[in-house]
């Protein structure tokens, strides 16, 4: 089953590592789940220390978020530091941005110990003001940049039409790269240390005194001393870090664009949500422009070709010269109510860890996971572990806590609505959409060759109530971030098992 639709195709290609199913037993001394940023990340630290390691992906090495992302690498927080500062306070403010460019520097070194041909660079970041935002946060994002001990010039202008004098934040020595070519190294690496890669997903973690077992979905079982389990969204938890961060989708749009028409540099507005801008070599006289934005709550909203147009509209008014779209995309961020990831000991348990709550800065979150999760399994301690404390209770951000789980308490009410068609039969070939059946709700989508495909709408991760989201033809879970083919089968995490009673 094809998971996106054809509109939807980020710019990077696969890794084409090869991987097969898991069958029957394996033994190993860390088993890493998922194989993105953040999965690459822990079992290269570990591999590389002399741990027998085992990576599992229930699709395509690399092939999860971090095959969409737009890799902006910065230390600087896209939810402001004067928000980490006053729902974390200064300590933790300091020691997240501490870790996040220490993060950049670690892939650097990566890169380069590697000979990574993933074109790494240093570059600036700018900051810069939108015209429907208050003039104020500049000047007091550069008092909490001070605050928090990063370099923050304060300029005027950035190089976009109407631009000229805004008002701007210049963050020097920031990065970016090329996602999937760094993971495709990663790769090389693990297995050259004896790393070994399965395709198969990953159903049940059991942690005993003995070590920890994973099964898969197949049947498979691996027993190992430890696990970490990076799926962007844990797929072990229920209702504790899931309640603790909210899924949003956000859009991107790539351009060509004449080499040399803006600096090389990572820009971002200060509009909520913001868009951010890069660029990445092209081929002959151009290169691509990349823009993303226009986030919404998942499942919210199912209108990702308007979105796109209106990405599009806003970067040819900043940049006139812009040549032809190459290509558009969306995916997925979890934000963690309180701004930073949850990077640690899975709650309550001493040999299962966890990596989630990316933030929109997972692949920098992805790097701090290997530091932060290689040195607890290898050392039992690190610097960074009660920053990203998994288990920790974001007091400060309670507003933010209700307000996400009385939004998720309001898709189980989607229940007792009428649905958005009457029938399945009136769907036309690419539509999807929710049928009431007597009590039930029904996910049905009718092929391009007019096959019908019908599902219960219930996520299996907690039972919300899936949405159809037309641009990547796919159900989006609103309450945690579960995504499923129209089909039913999970392509996204926490939910691993396809909706049920699939027929088609
Ligand atoms: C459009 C977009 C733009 C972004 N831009 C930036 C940016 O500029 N800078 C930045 O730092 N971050 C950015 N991010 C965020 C960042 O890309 C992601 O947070 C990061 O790549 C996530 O990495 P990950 O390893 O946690 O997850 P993933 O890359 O999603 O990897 C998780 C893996 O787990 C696998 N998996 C899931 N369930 C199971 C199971 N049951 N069994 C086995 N395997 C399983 C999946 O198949 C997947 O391959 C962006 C994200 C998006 C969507
Ligand atoms: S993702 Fe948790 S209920 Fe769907």
């Amino acid at each position: 089953m094809n998971v996106t639709s054809e509109q939807s195709r980020s710019i990077w290609p696969g890794l084409g590592v090869d991987a097969r199913p898991l069958e029957g037993e394996a033994k190993a001394e860390v088993a890493v789940v998922g194989s993105g940023m953040a999965g690459m990340s822990v079992a290269y630290e570990l591999a590389r220390s002399g741990k027998q390691v085992v990576v599992l992906d229930r699709g395509p090495i690399g092939g999860g978020m971090t095959s969409r992302t737009t890799a902006h690498l910065s230390s600087y927080s896209d939810d402001s530091f004067r928000e980490l500062i006053r729902v974390r306070g200064l300590d933790a403010a300091k020691g997240w941005q501490e870790s996040q460019a220490a993060a950049i520097s670690r892939i650097e070194e990566i890169q380069a110990e590697l000979g990574a041909a993933c074109s790494f660079r240093r570059l600036d970041a700018f900051l810069f003001l939108a015209p429907e935002t208050d003039p104020s946060v500049i000047d007091m994002e550069l008092v909490a940049s001070a605050q928090v001990g990063m370099i923050a010039l304060r300029e005027e202008g950035v190089p976009f039409v109407g631009h000229e004098s805004t008002p701007a934040l210049r963050f020097p020595s920031q990065a970016t790269f090329h996602p999937t070519k760094y993971l495709q190294a990663l790769a090389g690496a693990i297995s050259q240390n004896g790393g070994r890669f399965f395709q198969s997903a990953v159903a049940s973690v059991e942690e005993s005194e003995a070590g920890v077992v994973l099964t898969t979905l197949s049947g498979g079982r691996i027993q190992a001393e430890a696990v970490v389990i990076a799926t962007n969204a844990p797929i072990n938890d229920r209702l504790g870090i899931s309640a603790k961060q909210a899924p949003y989708r956000t859009y991107v749009v790539a351009f060509e664009i004449p080499r040399g028409s803006l600096p090389d540099a990572l820009y971002w507005d200060t509009l909520d949500p913001y868009h951010y801008v890069r660029l990445e070599s092209g081929e002959g006289e151009s290169d691509i422009l990349i823009v993303g934005g226009e986030d919404h709550k998942t499942g919210h909203s199912n209108d990702g070709n308007e979105r796109i147009l209106s990405l599009a509209r806003w970067t040819r008014a900043l940049v006139p010269n812009l040549g032809r779209e190459v290509a558009r995309w969306s995916g997925q961020v979890l934000e963690p109510i309180d701004y930073m990831g949850f990077i640690g000991r899975s709650p309550g348990q001493k040999r299962v860890f966890v990596s989630t709550g990316d933030s929109g800065q997972g692949i920098t979150h992805g790097a701090v996971a290997g530091m932060l999760l290689s040195d607890l399994i290898l050392r039992g301690e690190s610097p960074w572990e009660q920053v990203y404390d998994a288990a920790r209770k974001p007091v400060k951000a309670m507003g933010e806590f209700i307000r996400e789980n009385a939004s998720a308490v309001k898709h189980f009410a989607d229940y007792l609505a009428s649905g958005e068609v009457a029938s399945a039969e009136a769907l036309k070939p690419g539509e999807g959409a929710i049928v009431r059946r007597g009590l039930s709700k029904i996910a049905a989508y009718r092929a391009d060759d007019g096959t019908l495909f019908q599902c219960s709408a219930a996520c299996t991760h907690l039972g919300c109530h899936v949405h159809w989201n037309s641009f990547e033809r796919c159900w989006d879970c609103p309450c945690h971030g579960s995504h499923f083919a129209p089909n039913g089968e999970a392509i996204n995490a926490p939910a691993f098992s396809p909706l049920t009673g699939s027929t088609g």
